[in-house]
Order: structure tokens, then C-alpha cells, then sequence
């Protein structure tokens, strides 16, 4: 159970936009199979996901030109194209019409929008810009997901009430890993950019169990909208983060855990639960704190903290109308 809200979200004080530019994830490729529609809101948008006889994804606005019908409430893939529930059009992956039933003719205007898509790593991934540029990155493969070295994926999904910075600044929060997550001191981070990624190097104290020792993870984000976790050691895992933005107040976080197979299988499925369980546990307590929480743009900040001004510097491109990143930019020095 998610904790009630009690900021109201015109006081929450958002110094960033809700909708990132970025490939934000839409669904897991699972979640459409060949000749499947799905309904999807995201990015403040309807949209219609759909897979045609080719295999291959598509996403477009979801209300059709003609009369406004959902694509996705009760369309259906004819070929590679997706059928209007209503009167029968047809539309293909680039969103023109290419087929009207018992018509002479296409009206010119017969079109809907089309989103570029990305399938990687099981996942489907839209490219959001407001102001429509091309892409100017990519999401990389990850290729032990899919591998036979590798467990398959156990899935986690939350909605939240927040933005998508909040929640990867947590990433970069040193000093809450102590206080709210009850390490047992703040953890060592290495955390440098790149253009539109970002990676950070953990150290990460732990004590459970009467057991002590230091966990490493190393995390890499590219973009607002996915990062990977690789933990190190004789149980090594990795979970894929994905924020989805809904609306302007709300995302959904899909995350995905795998773990390589070099344990013995009991092992590697207690480990998988632990990950996960884990993951979700910890997540759990950033939540209420996301949810009621406001954004302070000029934070006051201690030698304990974070890199949380690089970290901000680092996602100011993906505002709208914001140039990106050069690569490699000088790292701006953290207040004392
Ligand atoms: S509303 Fe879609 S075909 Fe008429
Ligand atoms: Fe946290």
C-alpha cells in the first residue's frame, strides 16, 4: 500500500517538465505479441501499441482522424497495418491510412502520428521530444538479458506520484542511503558523465544478518528514461529501471531482474527472490517520501551529499528545447 498524498501537486514545485526528451519504455516486448493491439497512456498522450504479421512494433497516436475512435480499444492488426474498431480504416506503422472500406479514395489527411520505436533488452521504447527532433542517442543492448548464461526476468512495476527527476536523483542521493534505507553509513560514489549518459560506480556498506560486507554496484543511465544496475560478486545480477511518465504527476517505474546463472540453481532462484524482494523493498521507502515531498531548486547542501548539483547540471538536457550535452563536459565543482 502506497502511502496517502498530502502535497498537492501545484505545490510540489517542480523546477523540470514532466515529459523528459528521451526513449521512454512504453511496455516489455512480452506484453505484445504478433497480431497484438494494446492501449497505452503515456507522456500525457492515448496511444496505440501494436505488432504486426512482420514481427515488428509500432506505436501511434491512438484517436483515429476519421471519427475519433481508440485504435486500441477493440482495433485489430491486418497485416503490418492496425484496423479502427469503428468504420475499418487502416493505418500502417507510419501512421498513413492504406485502406477504407468500400471507398474510391484516401483523403490526403487520412493520417495519424507516429512514433519512432525502439525494441532492446524486451522492452518497447518511444522516442519523446516536444520538439520533434530526431533521436540523438540510443538505448544499448544489454545482452545478458535474453542470454542462456542468465536467469529469465522476474518483472516489479509501482506507480507513483512524481516526476521522473525525483526519482533518478535518488540514484545520486548519498546521504538518504543512511538515513532512510538504514545503511550503515553513506556509501562511496564515483559518478561521472558523458554527453547523455551518465555512470556511477557504488560502494555500498552493508550489515544483515550479523553480516558485514561491501556490495558493489555499478550503475549507467542513458538518458531520463532507462538505467542499469550490475551488481558485482559470487551473486551477480542486474536490474533494468524504467520511468514512464503518465501524466504530469504520476509514473509508472518498471524494473527487471536477472542473475547469472554460475550459481547453482537453488541458489540462483533464492538470490533472483532476494534481488528483487530487496529492490522493492527499498524502493518502497522512497515512495512516500517522492509522494509528499517538494522539489527545492537551490538545495542547501553538506559535504555528505551527493553529486546531486552534477546530477541536476546533467539532466537539465533533457528539457524541452534544451540543447544536449556535450560529451564529456567539465564537472561542476559540489557546494562544501
Ligand atoms: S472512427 Fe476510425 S474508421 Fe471511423
Ligand atoms: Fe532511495
Amino acid at each position: 500500500m502506497l502511502t496517502a498524498i498530502r502535497t498537492r501537486d501545484d505545490e510540489k514545485n517542480y523546477d523540470f517538465g514532466p515529459y523528459p526528451t528521451s526513449w521512454i519504455q512504453i511496455a516489455w516486448s512480452h506484453d505484445v505479441g504478433r497480431g497484438d493491439v494494446k492501449a497505452i497512456r503515456a507522456l500525457g498522450r492515448e496511444l496505440v501499441l501494436f505488432r504486426g504479421e512482420d514481427g515488428r512494433a509500432a506505436v501511434l497516436d491512438a484517436y483515429c482522424p476519421h471519427l475519433g475512435a481508440h485504435l486500441g480499444v477493440g482495433g485489430r492488426v491486418a497485416g503490418n497495418c492496425v484496423r479502427c474498431p469503428f468504420h475499418g480504416w487502416e493505418f500502417d506503422r507510419s501512421g498513413a491510412c492504406t485502406a477504407i472500406p468500400h471507398a474510391k479514395r484516401i483523403p490526403s489527411r487520412a493520417q495519424v502520428g507516429a512514433w519512432t520505436v525502439r525494441e532492446v533488452n524486451g522492452q518497447v521504447f518511444v522516442w519523446h521530444d516536444a520538439d520533434g527532433r530526431a533521436p540523438w542517442f540510443e538505448i544499448p543492448e544489454v545482452p545478458e538479458f535474453g542470454s542462456s548464461a542468465w536467469t529469465r526476468p522476474r518483472y516489479y512495476e509501482t506507480t507513483i506520484r512524481t516526476r521522473w527527476r525525483e526519482l533518478v536523483e535518488n540514484g545520486v542521493d548519498r546521504a538518504h542511503f543512511f538515513a532512510l534505507h538504514g545503511f550503515p553509513e553513506p556509501p562511496e560514489l564515483d559518478f561521472r558523465t558523458d554527453g547523455p549518459r551518465f555512470t556511477m560506480q557504488s560502494r555500498v556498506p552493508w550489515r544483515r544478518f550479523g553480516i558485514e560486507r561491501t556490495v558493489t554496484l555499478d550503475i549507467e543511465a542513458h538518458g531520463a528514461g532507462f538505467a542499469v544496475t550490475r551488481g558485482a560478486g559470487e551473486a551477480p545480477f542486474i536490474v533494468l529501471g524504467c520511468p514512464m511518465p503518465i501524466d504530469a504527476h504520476t509514473i509508472i517505474h518498471r524494473q527487471a531482474v536477472i542473475v547469472s546463472k554460475t550459481l547453482p540453481p537453488l541458489v540462483r532462484a533464492a538470490v533472483a527472490r532476494f534481488v528483487g524482494w530487496t529492490a522493492m523493498r527499498e524502493f518502497r521507502r522512497d515512495v512516500p517520501i517522492w509522494q509528499n515531498k517538494v522539489v527545492v531548486p537551490r538545495p542547501v547542501l553538506c559535504d555528505v551529499d551527493g553529486p546531486i548539483v552534477r546530477f541536476r547540471t546533467w539532466a537539465r538536457q533533457f528539457e524541452p528545447s534544451a540543447a544536449p550535452a556535450a560529451h564529456e563536459p567539465a564537472p561542476t565543482a559540489e557546494p562544501a
